[in-house]
């Protein structure tokens, strides 16, 4: 067993669920975010050393957009860490995936080759757009106001499950076996948007409806409610892959790594605690 790990992103969608599910099999767990049980900023480097100092393994969440996890994983092999479980994104590695306005993909490169140069055992997951984002995260507000306006045309996605993400972590950072390996993370269908909001009205119990929008018709509103031209244009940016179908293909990462199929959509949706 691993003694002590450290979560980093304790408080995110994929972090809060790692915490959980290593307390829920014995694992002692510094959970660390900007404020709560281990204070940790990234951009302050005089909290770094405190959260690693002592711990076998983290799980790094970056912040997106940042060069940071190079010197993080330095640090944590000069203090004996002895592995690291990186949060990396499907798609990263693909000039066609995505325009990288706010500079995702380019952090998410440097910090896989930080990790794979770090000397320590390393394990890369590389999840797909997060089901949790109906619920949590980016489309939340909007699914419980009922509608969803988005530039996502009729494409599809692979949504996974962030249960089924930490649930690969949890064994990367525990078990042996999972030294050296990039999991690709999907669920086990592509879903398009609408039926995305379809299963969630059947679970939710109440109507959420999908708007389609152009790409510039998107950002024009965004615009409009007072986000900044730049920002908008970068969320129009996240959501090409959707509107494209670039991630709409299916990865065999969670099979591989628990040797059980992932959870569909309709189970995320059933699970869900609906606003
Ligand atoms: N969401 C998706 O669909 C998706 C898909 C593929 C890949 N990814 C990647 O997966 C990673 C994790 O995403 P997620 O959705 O789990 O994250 P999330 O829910 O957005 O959570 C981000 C976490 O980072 C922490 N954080 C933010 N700024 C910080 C700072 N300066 N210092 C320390 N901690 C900070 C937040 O905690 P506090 O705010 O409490 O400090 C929170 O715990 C990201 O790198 C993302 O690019 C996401």
């Amino acid at each position: 067993m691993v003694d002590q790990v450290l979560v980093t992103g304790a408080t995110g969608k994929s972090g809060k669920r790692v915490v959980r599910q290593l307390r829920e099999r014995g694992h002692r767990v510094r959970a660390a975010a900007r404020s709560g049980e281990q204070v940790f900023d990234w951009l302050d480097r005089s909290t770094w050393e405190a959260a690693l100092a002592g711990v076998r393994a983290v799980y790094v969440v970056q912040v997106d957009g940042t060069k940071l996890v190079r010197p993080f994983v330095e640090l944590a092999a000069d203090l004996g860490v002895r592995r690291v479980v990186l949060a990396s994104g499907r798609g990263i590695d693909d000039p066609d995936y995505a325009t990288d306005s706010g500079g995702v993909l380019d952090g998410l490169v440097d910090s896989e080759n930080a990790v794979r140069e770090s000397g320590l055992e390393w394990t890369i997951t590389r999840p797909g757009w997060f089901a949790q984002n109906f619920s949590e995260g980016f489309f939340a507000d909007a699914v419980s106001t009922g509608e969803l306006r988005l530039p996502a045309g009729d494409g599809a996605a692979s949504f996974v499950d962030a249960e089924d993400i930490a649930a690969v972590v949890t064994a990367a950072l525990t078990e042996d076996g999972h030294d050296r390996q990039v999991y690709e993370l999907s669920g086990p269908a592509a879903v398009t948007v609408e039926e995305a909001v379809a299963t969630i009205s059947e679970h939710a119990r109440r109507n959420v409806r999908y708007v389609p929008l152009s790409p510039s018709e998107y950002v024009a509103e965004l615009v409009s409610q007072g986000v900044t031209p730049q920002d908008a244009q970068a969320f129009a940016d996240v959501v090409e892959p959707l509107r494209n179908g670039t991630d709409a293909y299916l990865s065999d990462g969670v099979q591989r790594a628990l040797n059980r199929p992932p959870r569909t959509f309709a189970e995320f949706a059933a699970a869900t605690v609906w606003a």
